[in-house]
């Protein structure tokens, strides 16, 4: 079993890591990761400017009735809940709902069930920095405050005691996100786009193996019309990612901001 150090390949510290995951697909068999890995996630993860997101999606998208959400390689549904709680803190319920459900998958079994059970560790620390950073109080939003749900390997067992708790998303949150196990060449061969989507697909291609990873690219760039969004992690960016999405015909409409792309 191999445990790869926490912030590997990752700038930023994140405040909550790791949940355990173990990638037995046969599309990640050749990952050069093989086996066991840590993973992590937390709410409104810093490796985006999630309310610059938020204005370039409504920009693009204000005329649209239904923008199609995905968050692939969801995690526990920290990314799914990020975008989830900042659209239900700006906009009005009609706007919102436009991009509602969203669509998290993921291939590991342990994830899927432990954000099907309806609850999430969060960090106070988190609830402290999204207050800051977003004026988002979490605490309207996460309820029921109990023992950290368990998840093997996850940080939560390690990091001082008492500093993570689970908690029960709101109900109209709870409806905002469906979480279903699925890996992401799959749900993207699924798309039936029409230039509205917003896809995440952070901190996940490293785990790829080559031949599934340029199967995703590739997809992506069939699948996706002009103006859909596609957005990644820095993590991603520890292999070379950009010059493939190019060739597949995405740009990145901010300089300097390397997550957000966009397909020509
Ligand atoms: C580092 S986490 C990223 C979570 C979240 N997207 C974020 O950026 O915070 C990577 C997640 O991708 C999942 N994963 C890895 N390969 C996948 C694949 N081919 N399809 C779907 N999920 C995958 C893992 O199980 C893990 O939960």
């Amino acid at each position: 079993m191999k445990i790869l150090p926490i912030n590997q390949g990752n700038k930023r510290t994140n405040f909550k890591s790791c949940l355990r995951t173990y990638l037995p697909d046969t599309a990640i068999k050749q990952s050069f990761y093989d086996g066991y890995v840590r993973t992590s996630t937390n709410m409104f993860r810093e490796d985006i400017n999630w309310l610059l997101l938020l204005k370039y999606a409504l920009f693009k998208f204000m005329d649209a009735d239904k923008i199609n959400t995905f968050s692939l390689g969801a995690s526990d549904g920290s990314e799914a809940y990020s975008f989830a709680t900042l659209l239900m803190s700006r906009l009005s319920k009609t706007m919102y709902n436009k991009f509602f459900p969203i669509i998290a998958v993921d291939i590991d079994d342990q994830m899927v069930n432990a954000a099907n059970s309806r609850k999430i560790n969060i960090h106070d620390f988190e609830f402290a920095s999204v207050n800051r950073d977003y004026h988002i109080n979490l605490h309207d939003y996460f309820i029921n405050k109990k023992k950290s749900i368990q998840i093997d390997n996850d940080d939560a067992e390690w990091t001082e005691k008492g500093t993570f708790h689970s908690y029960e998303p709101i109900d109209e949150l709870k409806d905002a996100v469906i979480f279903k196990k699925s890996d992401v060449l799959t749900e993207i061969n699924q798309m039936k786009d029409n230039g509205i989507s917003l896809i995440f697909c952070r901190n996940i291609f490293p785990y790829m193996s080559t031949g599934y990873r340029n199967d995703v690219i590739s997809a992506a760039g069939n699948k996706l019309k002009r103006g859909s969004l596609f957005i990644l992690g820095d993590y991603d960016h520890t292999i070379e990612i950009t010059p493939a999405l190019e060739k597949r015909g995405f740009y990145r409409p901010f300089q300097g901001n390397f997550n957000i792309f966009q397909k020509k």
